[in-house]
């Protein structure tokens, strides 16, 4: 299987925060997923950098736009790597090769007569640079709210109209290309009514920060019609020499995106494919939003923004990435605050993975000279364990085939309760006091093995505590997903570390 995923390009008016860190942790938790699958996987990530935000963004700090895209395109790859994310791309939208393509697919649609040039007239938000219709206006401000200026202009047009009847058709027709299915009926939706002709001018005069239209130099390229294409540029769309790649990887490109830029990848995105004659991507996914305590969209503007970073300071890298993951059913909303992250990782990481660690280590060190015991599978306690634990792995990756991150993480959780609750019961700090070393044994080995698995298998969300804790149970060299599946591979014998806490618990300061 090959498989590619692409976050969207995130504007560098802005540092990132913690709706980008979203999609880009959940993209590179699904890669790592599907690595570990042995899937030929492919990811992209980067930066949008065209247009009136970005040149206003520079004009404020008084640098040329050039040089404020490259300050700000760093601070996204360095808390990228802060967060441990391993893109193969990171995409800008300011290199030549892309400035190029886009030209190239311009030039393309304009001779085929997929663009046109007409009078328009009605009114321009230039902040947001958006053009809107005397009904799209709310109390003489665009919806969003902003200042809008009236305008008479000759621009050029993409017809995307033209294809409206052939996108839904192929909505209707490939149920799997919009997910989750309320937000391809929100796309339906929004294609029930007529749809425009797409403006892709903005005025030079106005706005020079874009490329520049290869037929008419008087305007630059409107920045959606820039970056979507990065998508298809990135594996070889008009680069001459890479015809293999795009052939390989574009037919299996996953979209993962907030459904706030939905209309942008599921309307104008596959219509711009259709006129250039490029196959569809495979899938568009639209993931939910985090709210901030009153239920607002988080952002740099609204409520208290965490920053990604601020909270790796609390819970770790791993704890804020597991959160991430765990917290949200993917495609719908959900609450972030410092309290749901720290109680998350109290529960599920200082307590029930923590726990089964820490302790089943403590007592190997204790009873067998931090040496993995001899066991003997006689228990049906312990065979029930071992069963559930065998069938994790195809779980997981049906969750993570099926995009539900959150649920394959929760069948780990599931064992992890299983296992924790098989201790209880079985009690082996009292079976080896009382000398019943066997049973003993078979307790702590099964503990050990569900470890084992569950590391393997926490890995792409977690991967540095998981190859930590991987390497303190002798199995780093094991952790392949084939060895997921299997029970019993942790060799008599081998050195088990005697371990400070994984997760220590996070205290909080009491709150009111
Ligand atoms: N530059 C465009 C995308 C072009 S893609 C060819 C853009 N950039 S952005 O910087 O605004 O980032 C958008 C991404 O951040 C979206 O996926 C969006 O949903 C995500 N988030 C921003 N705030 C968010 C939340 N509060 N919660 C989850 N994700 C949200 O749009």
């Amino acid at each position: 299987m090959t498989i590619y995923f692409t976050t969207p390009l995130y504007y560098v008016n802005d540092t990132p925060h913690i709706g980008h860190a979203y999609t880009t942790v959940i993209a590179d938790v699904l890669a790592r997923y599907h690595r570990l699958f042995g899937h030929e996987t492919l990811f992209l990530t980067g930066t949008d950098e065209h247009g009136q935000k970005i040149q206003t963004a520079a004009h404020r700090r008084g640098v040329d736009p050039q040089e404020h895209c490259d300050e700000f395109a760093l601070n996204f790859q360095n808390i990228w790597k802060e967060l441990n994310i391993k893109y193969d791309i990171f995409y800008r939208t300011t290199a030549d090769f892309h400035k190029k393509a886009v030209q190239a697919c311009l030039q393309k649609l304009w001779d085929k007569g997929e663009i046109y040039s007409a009078e328009y007239e009605g009114w321009y938000s230039v902040s947001e640079e958006i053009f809107y219709t005397e009904k799209d206006l709310v109390d003489g401000k665009s919806p969003q709210g902003r200042e809008v200026t009236r305008l008479k202009e000759t621009n050029y047009f993409f017809k995307m109209s033209k294809y409206q009847d052939r996108l839904i058709e192929y909505i209707k027709n490939n149920l799997s290309f919009i997910e989750p299915e309320s937000k391809r009926n929100e796309v339906l939706g929004f294609l029930s009514k007529p749809l425009h002709d797409l403006n892709i001018s903005r005025t030079k005069s106005r706005m020079s920060w874009g490329i520049d239209l290869p037929f008419d130099n008087q305007f630059v390229t409107y920045v959606w019609f820039d970056a979507l294409l990065n998508y298809a540029v990135a594996v070889g769309l008009e680069r001459p020499g890479m015809e293999a790649d795009l052939k390989k990887w574009w037919p299996n490109a996953v979209h993962l995106l907030g459904k706030d830029i939905l209309t942008t990848h599921a309307v104008y995105w596959p219509t711009m494919l259709m006129a250039l004659d490029v196959p569809m991507p495979k899938k568009i996914f639209a993931h939910g939003w985090w709210l901030t305590d009153n239920n607002e969209k988080m952002s740099k503007s609204t409520g208290p923004t965490v920053k990604p970073l601020d909270m790796k300071n609390i819970v770790g890298v791993d704890g804020l990435r597991y959160f991430l993951t765990r917290d949200i059913s993917f495609g719908n909303d959900a609450q972030f605050s410092e309290e749901l992250v720290i109680n998350r990782v109290n529960s599920e990481l200082a307590n029930n993975l923590g726990n089964l660690f820490s302790r089943s280590t403590n007592l190997i060190a204790k009873f067998f000279a931090g040496r993995m015991p001899k066991a003997t599978l006689t228990n049906p306690a312990t065979q029930a364990l071992k069963t559930q634990a065998e069938n994790l792995a195809q779980l997981v990756k049906t969750e993570i085939e099926d995009f539900s991150p959150n649920k394959a993480v929760g069948h780990v959780v599931d064992l992890l309760n299983a296992a924790n609750k098989f201790m209880e019961e079985q009690a082996p700090w009292k079976q080896l006091k009382d000398g019943q070393t066997a049973a003993g044994a078979e307790t702590l080995t099964a503990a050990l093995e569900v470890l084992r698995i569950s590391g393997i298998l926490l890995s792409p969300v977690m991967p540095e505590k998981m190859s930590k804790m991987l390497e303190l149970i002798g199995s780093s060299g094991s952790a392949s997903f084939a060895e997921a599946s299997k029970w019993g591979l942790i060799p008599e014998g081998t050195a088990i570390a005697k371990a400070e806490p994984l997760f220590p618990r996070i205290e909080t300061a009491a709150k009111g």
